[in-house]
């Protein structure tokens, strides 16, 4: 660089993304960067006090004001006099990586739609009139390079009083939606804006809504909450609310609204509970099944109840928030739903793989998001499949007599002593097993009210491995029922697992019903599965991947031990969390990721599993305990 060369240009003209929002004003900050003093001999530097000009008076003003941390300088101020190596820490940096907390620290790489620039706009003049917008937007090409910025009119009627009030000098807030595509002005403020900006992830599931607040500047997730999606009342799953849209006019209308509250209300709180300003929240990025999206969208899910389920549309959407009524987040907010895959198969299936990246693996991966329908993926870096497997609410503890949501009180886990034929649990909220002392007493307040989705799992897989079923998923033989735990119901039996009732509480029983219900869940997961399988052409995979909130709280070997899953060693079985969260999270962080994830759906290959008739066969197949191709043998022990 020639001698007098600021840092900021320096670092511009070497590609190294120093951050800047002042433009080199010196009063934004976010372009500080570290002289390595002395620290790089190697490179025949020992000092950077000589290599860096002394602080000018805007720097000397901005660190009496704000304060510059030691050996901290404004890259925009500091010019380069002779060698120097700079550190530029990593909150400096425009596309830094951030380290993914919830799963297995991956990188993230920063890379947001939105930026923030501060601009000088050139005050009015009667001698050469000409509009407000047209100065800003000139003064945006002028300052930053930015061509072709627009404003939409709900903004523009701010425009004259946030530059009359910034004394001509305002922030911008810039959002493109891809790397080429002209920007818009998302919001304007007067003066410099300190501080993030923020965006929410959201994954719309048709039990729960999922929403993280997350900066957009540290990719860091300040908040999450979820609550119940109202959809419910119109239907317990997605063709039962398929089903209402086609036999009530107006009713997918109905869900559209219902939907789109709960999340205004959902965001404000989440927003209040973080302290930070709905006006900072300017992007969202959605995931959710075809359902979900298409009502979300306002767009009538009929053509998904039947084949050939065609999609409205399967490409990914950029829209203004407020088409989708989000009208608690500001009129400039934008939104982004991933792409679809299939028919069946969602945004939400299409965040798992850009979070677990298949694509990216040399291993074959299953990964499987475990709901009212599971969607499965199957793949590597060669080739990825996709399907989804109507497994019903079942594994949600619906449909089950003593099945409840996860919440305190349930069991979540259990064990069955194989002599005794005794059961041992915990329960959501007690960290202690039921045969622990203490136990009452931590579990006073809550009580044991039922089985939710994982404590079903284990009874079942339990009762098999204790005896107390057969493959079929029988129970009745002698040997099976001669214990008091095991009752009479009907021609049938039921395990006891809890009475309650000389406490006025329930009493817990896992019936014959639930297990016939548990078995049509998981026959369904395993067909779908296998169905991949035999399309990719193999009888093993390497690893499985259980996601979804769910699969963070399945046994791995329940899972195994009931055939939810094909056979692979227990260690090859893992939780990703909530992936589909993280995909969306991801999307909303990165403009790259944005497009990874569209060329990737583009490249997966769907499977209908509605149409196939092997699903049929496999599905008869997996609803022995394990499965039928495999008979339950020791190698489960
Ligand atoms: Fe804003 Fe340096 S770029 S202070």
């Amino acid at each position: 660089m020639p001698a007098g060369t600021p840092v900021l240009g320096a670092a511009r003209q070497l590609g190294v993304d120093l951050d800047s929002v002042c433009g080199g004003r010196g009063i934004c900050s976010r372009c500080q960067v570290a002289p390595a003093f002395g620290q790089f001999a190697k490179h025949g530097i020992t000092s950077a006090e000589v290599a860096l000009s002394d602080w000018n008076i805007v720097e000397a003003r901005y660190a009496e004001k704000r304060g510059l941390a030691p050996g901290r300088r404004l890259g925009c101020q500091a010019r380069i006099l002779s060698d120097v190596v700079i550190d530029v820490p990593p909150e400096s940096q425009l596309h830094r990586q951030v380290i993914r907390k919830d799963a297995d620290a991956r990188p993230v790489e920063m890379d947001p739609a939105l930026r923030l620039c501060l601009v000088e706009v050139a005050p009015p003049d009667m001698q050469a009139p000409s509009g407000d917008l047209e100065r800003l937007t000139e003064a945006l090409r002028t300052q930053w390079g930015i061509e072709g910025a627009t404003l939409e009119p709900p903004l523009l009627a701010t425009l004259q009083k946030t530059l009359r009030e910034g004394n001509w000098t305002v922030t911008a807030a810039l959002h493109r939606s891809s790397a080429e595509a002209p920007p818009r002005i998302a919001a304007l403020w007067p003066g410099l804006l300190e501080g993030d900006l923020h965006g929410f992830a959201i994954d719309l599931g048709s039990t729960t809504i999922a929403a993280h607040l997350v900066s957009l500047r540290s990719g860091e997730v300040v908040a999450s909450a979820g609550v119940m999606n109202p959809q419910i009342r119109f239907g317990e799953d997605l063709m039962s609310r398929v089903s209402y849209a086609m036999m009530n006019p107006g009713g997918a209308a109905e869900m559209t609204a219902a939907v789109r509250a709960a999340l205004n209300t959902l965001l404000q709180e989440i927003a209040a509970r973080a302290g930070v300003q709905t006006s900072r929240i300017l992007d969202v990025s959605l995931v959710g099944n075809p359902v979900m999206h298409h009502l979300l969208l306002g767009l009538d899910p009929v053509e998904l109840g039947q084949a050939p389920f065609a999609l409205a549309t399967c490409s990914s959407q950029n829209l203004p928030a407020r088409d989708l009524g989000l009208g608690a987040l500001p009129v400039g907010a934008q939104a982004y739903l991933l792409p679809l895959i299939a028919g069946h198969v969602g945004a939400d299936a299409a965040a798992v793989a850009l979070s677990e990246a298949p694509d990216r693996s040399d291993e074959l991966m299953l990964i499987v998001d475990v709901g009212t329908n599971a969607e499965i993926l199957l793949g590597n870096r060669h080739r990825v499949l996709a399907c989804s497997s109507p497994t019903g609410p079942a594994f949600e503890g619906a449909q089950i007599s003593s099945g409840q949501r996860a919440a305190p009180g349930a069991i979540e886990s259990l064990r069955i002593d194989p002599e005794t034929k005794e059961p041992r649990f915990r329960v959501i909220g007690c960290g202690l097993w039921s045969d622990e002392p203490g136990f009452a007493e931590a579990t006073a307040r809550s009580g044991i009210t039922g089985l939710c989705g994982s404590g079903i799992i284990e009874a079942v897989a339990e009762m098999r491995m204790a005896g107390l079923l057969d493959a079929g998923g029988l129970i009745g033989s002698a040997q099976q029922t001669d214990t008091p735990r095991m009752r009479p119901e009907g021609r049938t039996h039921a395990y006891l697992i809890h009475d309650g009732s000389t406490s006025g509480g329930p009493v817990i029983t896992v019936t014959q019903a639930d297990i016939r219900a548990i078995q049509l869940a998981k026959a369904a997961l395993y067909a779908g599965a296998r169905l991949l399988m035999d399309e990719m052409g193999v009888d093993k995979v390497d690893r499985v991947v259980l996601a979804g909130a769910f699969g963070a709280h399945i046994s791995p070997r329940h899972a195994l031990v009931l055939g939810m899953i094909p056979d692979v060693p227990v260690a090859r079985v893992t939780s990703a969390g909530n992936a589909a969260g993280t995909g969306a999270r991801i999307a909303l962080c990165s403009l790259a990721a944005r497009r990874r994830v569209e060329a990737l759906v583009r490249k997966i290959t769907k499977v209908e599993t509605a149409i196939e008739p092997r699903f049929q066969e496999h599905f008869v197949a997996a609803s022995a305990i394990p499965h039928a191709s495999a008979p339950f043998a020791e190698t489960r022990r």
